[in-house]
């Protein structure tokens, strides 16, 4: 009879315990998904909207900057410098391709999905 009792207590610890450690792979999960989904969309616009001067992979060409560059790091240039060009454009100060011109119709949202691909091409490289 004791071991019986002692059985049931123990399933009734284990259960719930069981259950939470299973639902935070699970959320794990859905987030890599998330993580992995939202680079490909933000190179799809990355490459739609910037690549034309910032160049594949943010590598530069003729007409803009490599956006894979030390001075474009976080710290010096934060994600509000890169809302803030878009959408005011870019009087040339850093180099000599002239000015960047306001991008139109990008949403806030298409923004730090552009931003969340251009971080993690720059800490690839070990910008951070
Ligand atoms: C027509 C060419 C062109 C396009 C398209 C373009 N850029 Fe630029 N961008 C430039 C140039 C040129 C500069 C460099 C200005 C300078 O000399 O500092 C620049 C600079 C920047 C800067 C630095 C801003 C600062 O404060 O110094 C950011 C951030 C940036 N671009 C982001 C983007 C993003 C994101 C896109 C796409 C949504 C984009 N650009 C599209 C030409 C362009």
């Amino acid at each position: 009879m004791y071991f019986i009792k002692l059985f049931f207590i123990i399933l009734a610890i284990y259960i719930p315990v069981s259950c939470v450690q299973e639902a935070d792979v699970q959320d794990q999960q859905v987030s890599d998904n998330g993580k992995a989904s939202s680079l490909i969309d933000g190179q799809k616009l990355y490459a739609k909207l910037c690549a034309g001067c910032h160049g594949r992979g943010g590598k530069g060409t003729k007409q803009g900057p490599p956006l894979i560059h030390k001075i474009y790091e976080p710290s010096h240039h934060n994600d509000a410098s890169f809302y803030r060009a878009v959408k005011k454009g870019v009087q040339a100060h850093h180099w000599q391709f002239g000015n960047m011109p306001p991008i139109e119709n990008i949403s806030d949202s298409d923004m730090s999905t552009i931003i969340f691909y251009v971080r993690h091409q720059q800490r690839k490289v070990g910008i951070k």
